[in-house]
């Protein structure tokens, strides 16, 4: 058996991998994918399971290859716990003593770890795995959105701690109040409810600010996160005028049991056009 093959050629357990990758794409809380959009971001289990598959050899047992194959559905979970990736890093290091040849009596924390250099790292997948997994990490990218993204999840938690998430926090909420203070006038709370929005008037506005949240109201309290804008025309016929918006399109989500669009419904009397919201599933 070649000792230079890597189970990454051998075989990777891709179904599990791939339903994995799709359920981490409606992860939010946590994810590296919320501190700042990049559409070419890997999933990071897929990540993973790349970087681990191409570091240790493959097996040479078909006993060793169904271990191997539970151990990597288990690691490559968004869950995985620290007992698992600790398992992994030593797998590594072990595949890596005998890839240098070192001494079979040679301790693992004397061993180099394998240096992974990723020429495209984009929003940071592939390196944030291999650090993850104790690999000495390089990124590269020429986009300088990227690499101030790379430089956030790779290296300033490294250089920072924890402290870096309450500096995080304060900055940010910063950047809100004085963006608030520019800006927030445009984007009043609205209380949505039976009573004071009813059907077919969504669209008004509430200008003055209302507590968040009652209990015993039958409303409750929305801020605008932003706005739909067209463009109008006024219809040409001398006995019309009315003001028609130009839309395109009135979906606002299309999703399999989540159906949200703006329903236009015409004023007569004002001549201009009004929008609901409606929903289905
Ligand atoms: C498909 S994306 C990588 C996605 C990444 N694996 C992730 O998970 O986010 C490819 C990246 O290569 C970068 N790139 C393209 N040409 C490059 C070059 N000549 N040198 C460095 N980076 C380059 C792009 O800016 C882009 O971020």
């Amino acid at each position: 058996m070649n000792p230079e093959r890597r189970l990454i050629e051998d075989f990777i357990p891709i179904r599990e991998i791939s339903a994995e990758s799709a359920r981490e794409k409606s992860i939010r809380k946590g994810h590296i994918s919320t501190l700042h959009l990049w559409w070419a971001r890997r999933p990071l289990v897929a990540a993973r399971a790349a970087v681990f598959a191409s570091l240790v050899a493959a097996p040479e047992t078909h006993q060793k290859r169904t271990a191997l194959k539970q151990f990597m559905i288990d690691l490559c979970k968004w869950e995985t716990g620290t007992p698992t990736l600790e398992k992994a890093r030593k797998q590594i290091l072990e595949a890596q003593k005998i890839r240098l040849n070192l001494p079979e009596n040679t301790p693992l924390d004397e061993v180099p770890p394998p240096k992974v250099l990723d020429m495209f790292a984009g929003g940071g997948a592939i390196p944030l795995e291999a650090l993850r997994l104790g690999c000495e990490t390089y990124a590269v990218d020429l986009n300088p959105v990227a690499h101030i993204i790379e430089l956030c999840t790779l290296v300033y938690p490294q250089k920072y701690g924890n402290k870096l998430a309450d500096e995080v926090e304060k900055w940010g909420n910063w950047v809100i109040e004085k963006v608030r203070d520019e800006i927030g006038d445009l984007y009043p709370e609205i209380r949505v409810g039976e009573v004071l929005v009813p059907e077919g008037e969504q669209l008004n506005l509430f200008t003055q600010s209302q507590p968040q949240q009652c209990r015993d109201a039958p409303w409750h309290v929305s801020t605008p996160v932003a706005y739909l804008w067209t463009r109008t025309v006024k219809c040409p016929n001398p006995s019309c005028g009315a003001t028609v918006p130009l839309v395109r399109q009135t979906w606002l989500c299309k999703k399999s049991k989540k159906y949200v669009a703006l329903q236009v419904i015409p004023n007569y009397e004002t001549k201009t056009v009004e929008f609901k919201v409606v929903e289905s599933t």
